[in-house]
C-alpha cells in the first residue's frame, strides 16, 4: 500500500503514471464516456483547514469514479476535541477505502498515514501540496511544458514552494526560486531536492531578487504571502514581501509566452496584481480545473497500488 504524503516519496516514472491516467480521465470525461473505476469504494475527507478547490475536486472527482466521499470538518468530528490522530487514522482506516486530509504539520499527515490501513492523501500540510502540483504539470503539460521547461518561483518559500522544489528535482526541469530575506526554503528540503536533482538532472537556483528567477522563464509561478495558519504574521509579511508581487513588469521579463500559474485563492494587490491575474486567467483557471483530473489520477493509482 502507498500514501501519496509528498511527491519526495515518488519516482519520476510513477508521477507520469498518475498524470497519464488524469489526462485519460479528462479525456474520457469531455467525451461523456467517464468510467466509475473506483465504483463502491469510499473517500473520508478530513479538512483542519478551509478549502474550495481540494474539497470540490476530490468530493465531484470521487463521485465521478463512482466512490462514496465524506467531508469531515476537524470543527465537526472528535479530533478537534483532541481525539489522538492515530485513534482517528486506527477508526477511519477500517471503515473507508481511501483518506484525504488537510492539517497543519505534515508529521499529523504521517502520523496518521502510519497508523490507517488505508491509503493517505495529503490535501495541503504546511510543508508540502503535492495533489496540487499534478495539477500544476498536467497544465504544463497540456500547454506544451515538458521537463525542459524553465519555472520560476516568486515568493515564500512555502508548501507551494517546496512541492515545486520536489517535483522540479524529480522530473528534471530547471526551478528558479525568489523569496525575500528570511524566507528561504527550508534547508532540509532544499538539500533533498538537491540530492534527487543530481540523479535527475534538474537545475535548482535560489535568489532573493525576483528579476534574477524570472529572466526568459517559461513558467512563472506564484502563491499568497500569508498561508492559512500565519494570519497573525500579516503586517510583517506585507512589508517583508515588498518587491515580490507579480507585475506585467515583471511578467514581461519572463519568455515572450510564458504562462503564469497560481494554485489559488489569490490575493490581488500583494503577491499579484489584478491586472497580472486577469492577463493569465487562462492558465490560471485551466490549472484549477485540472485539479479535478489530477486528484482522480492520483486516487485510481493509489487503488491499483493496494
Ligand atoms: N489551491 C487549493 O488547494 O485551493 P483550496 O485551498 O481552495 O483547496
Ligand atoms: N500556501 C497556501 C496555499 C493554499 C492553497 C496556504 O497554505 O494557505
Amino acid at each position: 500500500m502507498r500514501h501519496f504524503l509528498s511527491l519526495k516519496d515518488y519516482e519520476k516514472s510513477e508521477l507520469l503514471e498518475i498524470l497519464s491516467a488524469a489526462a485519460e480521465m479528462k479525456r474520457d470525461l469531455k467525451a461523456d464516456k467517464a468510467k466509475p473505476k473506483l465504483k463502491g469504494k469510499s473517500l473520508a475527507m478530513i479538512f483542519e483547514k478551509s478549502s474550495t478547490r481540494t474539497r470540490v475536486s476530490f468530493e465531484i472527482g470521487a463521485g465521478q469514479l463512482g466512490m462514496r466521499p465524506i467531508f469531515l470538518s476537524s470543527r465537526d468530528i472528535q479530533l478537534g476535541r483532541g481525539e489522538p490522530m492515530k485513534d482517528t487514522a486506527r477508526v477511519i482506516g477500517r471503515m473507508v477505502d481511501m483518506v484525504m486530509i488537510r492539517t497543519y504539520a505534515h508529521e499529523r499527515l504521517e502520523e496518521f498515514a502510519a497508523y490507517s490501513s488505508a491509503p493517505v492523501i495529503n490535501g495541503l500540510s504546511d510543508d508540502f501540496h503535492p495533489a496540487q502540483l499534478m495539477a500544476d504539470y498536467m497544465t504544463m503539460q497540456e500547454l506544451g511544458y515538458d521537463d525542459r521547461a524553465v519555472v520560476a518561483w516568486i515568493g515564500d518559500g512555502n508548501n507551494m514552494a517546496n512541492s515545486w522544489m520536489m517535483l522540479a528535482s524529480k522530473m528534471g526541469f530547471e526551478l528558479r526560486v525568489a523569496t525575500p530575506k528570511g524566507y528561504e526554503i527550508a534547508p532540509k528540503w532544499a538539500e533533498l531536492a538537491k540530492n534527487f536533482a543530481d540523479k535527475s538532472g534538474a537545475k535548482l537556483y535560489f535568489y532573493n531578487d525576483p528579476i534574477e528567477a524570472v529572466k526568459g522563464a517559461g513558467v512563472v509561478a506564484t502563491d499568497v504571502w500569508i498561508s492559512m495558519g500565519q494570519e497573525s504574521e500579516r503586517e510583517k509579511r506585507l512589508k517583508d514581501f515588498a518587491g515580490f508581487s507579480v507585475t506585467s513588469e515583471l511578467l514581461s521579463l519572463a519568455d515572450r509566452k510564458a504562462i503564469l500559474l497560481h494554485c489559488l485563492p489569490a490575493h490581488r494587490g500583494e503577491e499579484i496584481t489584478d491586472e497580472t491575474f486577469e492577463s493569465c486567467a487562462e492558465s490560471i483557471f485551466l490549472e484549477a480545473e485540472n485539479r479535478l483530473h489530477a486528484q482522480k489520477g492520483i486516487m485510481v493509482w493509489l487503488d491499483a497500488a493496494k
